[in-house]
């Protein structure tokens, strides 16, 4: 739990800006979505995306949970490897992926979902897979903001579900006789029931292909996109409803396709440690403009998601007791989309007072970037009161040191 007084001991010990994680929700989350899935379906394999939150000490914890693990790139492979993931309970999603991608995925992944039949064509060249799962683009697509809908005529992933019988013919010609496959649709979705009814649509899918080709799928990937409430009047995802309809509909897809028991694949970020984490951040300076402005020591450099997508994080003042106000929290970084929340109620700030941006486990750290010449932020995982883990912030030393080993070529 992360109390009042570690968020002290931590401010002055660790600096702010800093990522704090509670191992105990992580931990919560992971056991709560493979309860729920595993009731309904005992074949489900459930990986975690680490493309949401890749905190070594994270990682670790949701390997030591029994889930596996979905990677993007061949940092995600290497990390995820590093944490103890075996390579049989890991998958590999890219998209555009280059002979680099490919090297790194068929070395540290067991199963690649392949994004386009160009992507087949190049991972052949390489390496002819085991197993072939392709992405399919099931023309529909939700997700909590427009930035996050990844199906659909608008998104840039997968293969068009028009032309999926021809990759997978691709592939039987090319002699692979093992087959998975993918979808995912969009991000932060509460409602069970756009589970059930995307599920629904890739069995109608994969049955149209598999059946065709009379071959069946060894998996079936509904992708992740279980959302986490970021307000006070959206709820929390009913999981274990999820679980049941989106259940019932696979189940219900396997016997009409005669597809037999294959495994049920999931891949959960946002879920797993969305809620775990939170921003710590200091008041670095209030203005009265034509609005009135708290600028904190955090940034869209450490905190990308409310300039990428609109996104609002809660904002708390835990030590504050004044009379509420309304303030826009800003950070200092050279863009006007640096702003973190407008007319947010606040008890009154001042300079040097902490403030805390709620539900940052995911996609917060790994989305962090160097813009403005700003350091990263520091991390730290708690566990049961106790700091476990610590990334020291980055210094600009540090910063200025990594930038001037670039050899010169010219000299
Ligand atoms: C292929 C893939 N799988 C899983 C995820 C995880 O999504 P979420 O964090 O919404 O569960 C993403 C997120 O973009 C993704 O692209």
């Amino acid at each position: 739990m992360i109390t009042l007084d570690l968020l002290k001991k931590i401010a002055e010990k660790h600096s702010t800006p800093c990522y704090i994680y509670d191992a105990e929700k992580i931990r919560e989350n992971c056991r709560k979505i493979t309860k729920a899935f595993t009731k309904y379906y005992p074949k489900t394999e459930i990986h975690y995306a680490v493309k949401a939150n890749n905190n070594p000490a994270v990682l670790k914890i949701i390997q030591q949970e029994g889930l596996s693990a979905d990677c993007s790139s061949p940092f995600e492979l290497l990390a995820a490897d590093r944490s103890g993931f075996e390579k049989s309970k890991i998958m590999y999603t890219g998209n555009y992926e280059n002979s680099e991608d490919f090297a790194f995925a068929t070395e540290y992944a067991d199963t690649i979902n392949l994004d386009d039949i160009t992507s087949f064509v190049r991972l052949l060249n390489f390496q002819k897979p085991d197993i072939v799962s392709f992405r399919i683009n099931p023309g529909i697509g939700r997700g909590g903001f427009e930035g996050v809908v990844t199906g659909g005529v608008d998104a840039k992933f997968g293969i068009p579900y028009e032309k999926a019988l021809e990759a997978y013919q691709s592939g039987y010609n090319a002699g692979i006789r093992r087959f998975g496959i993918h979808m995912m649709t969009g991000s932060n979705n509460l409602e069970p029931l756009f589970f059930a009814e995307i599920t629904d649509k890739l069995m109608h899918i994969a049955g149209s292909i598999f059946n065709k080709l009379r071959i069946v799928p060894e998996y079936v990937d509904i992708g992740g996109g279980f959302g986490i409430p970021y307000s006070d009047e959206e709820p929390e995802i009913d999981i274990e409803k999820t679980a049941e309809l989106v259940s019932a509909r696979f189940k219900e897809g396997c016997i009409r396709y005669n597809f037999g028991i294959p495994v049920l694949k999931l891949e959960p970020g946002r879920y797993i440690t969305g809620n775990s984490g939170i921003l710590l951040t200091k008041v670095t300076g209030l203005k009265k403009s034509y609005r009135n402005y708290a600028g904190v020591d955090a940034g869209m450099n450490s905190l990308l998601r409310p300039a990428l997508y609109g996104a609002v994080h809660r904002a708390e003042a835990p030590f504050n007791t004044g009379k509420a106000e309304k303030i826009n929290l800003c950070g200092r970084i050279c863009e006007n989309s640096d702003i973190f929340s407008r007319d947010v109620m606040l008890p009154e700030l001042n300079e040097g007072d902490l403030l805390v941006f709620k539900d940052c486990g995911a996609y917060g750290y790994t989305m962090s970037s160097n813009y403005n010449g700003r350091p990263r932020p520091a991390e730290i995982v708690v566990d049961k009161e106790s700091i476990t883990f610590v990334r020291k912030k980055e210094t600009a030393q540090e910063m200025l040191e990594k930038h001037f080993k670039v050899q010169n070529v010219m000299e």
